[in-house]
C-alpha cells in the first residue's frame, strides 16, 4: 500500500485530493473556545485571545469552516470520519452530518484522569469528545 504524506494548509491541500479517493478521515481541527464565557479577563483567556482572533478571521472555528467539511465529504468514498471537538461544536457537526447528510453517528469520549482543576462555572475539563460519522456500508 502506498503512503503519501502531505504537509500544509488543509484548506489548500484538501482541494487537490481527487473525489471519492479517501477511505477514512481522522481529524483534530481547532476547538471553538469562547473567551468571554471563560472569564475573558483571566490569564488563560488573554493567552489564547490572539489564537482565537486568528481562527475567527480564517473562519475555521464555525463548523470547521463549512467549505472544509464539504471538501472532506467530496474526497471520501463513503462518509467515514472521526472528528475531535469540544462540547460547543457537537451541535453544528450533528447538524451538518446527521441532519444534513443522513449519517449515522456515535460520540466517543476520552476521559482524562489528571485534568487541571479549572472549574469556572463549568464541569471539570476531564474529557474530550470525538464524533464518528458514517454513511453507507463502510468496512
Ligand atoms: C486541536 S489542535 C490539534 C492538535 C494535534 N492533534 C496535535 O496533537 O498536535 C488543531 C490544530 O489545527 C491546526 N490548524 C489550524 N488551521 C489549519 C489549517 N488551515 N491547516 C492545517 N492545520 C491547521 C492548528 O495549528 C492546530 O495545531
Amino acid at each position: 500500500m502506498e503512503t503519501n504524506l502531505l504537509q500544509g494548509d488543509c484548506l489548500e491541500l484538501l482541494a487537490q485530493i481527487p473525489d471519492n479517493s479517501v477511505d477514512l478521515i481522522v481529524t483534530d481541527p481547532p476547538y471553538q473556545i469562547d473567551n468571554t464565557k471563560a472569564g475573558g479577563k483571566s490569564a488563560l483567556a488573554k493567552s489564547i485571545q490572539s489564537m482565537n482572533n486568528e481562527l475567527e478571521a480564517a473562519n475555521i472555528c464555525d463548523g470547521f469552516n463549512k467549505s472544509v467539511l464539504d471538501q472532506m465529504v467530496r474526497v471520501m468514498k463513503n462518509i467515514n470520519v472521526y472528528i475531535w471537538c469540544n462540547a460547543k461544536q457537537i451541535p453544528m457537526y450533528l447538524k451538518y452530518f446527521v441532519e444534513g447528510l443522513g449519517c449515522a453517528f456515535d460520540v466517543l469520549v476520552w476521559v482524562k484522569t489528571n485534568a487541571a482543576p479549572l472549574f469556572n462555572n463549568k464541569y471539570l475539563t476531564d474529557k474530550e469528545y470525538c464524533l464518528y460519522f458514517r454513511r453507507g456500508g463502510v468496512l
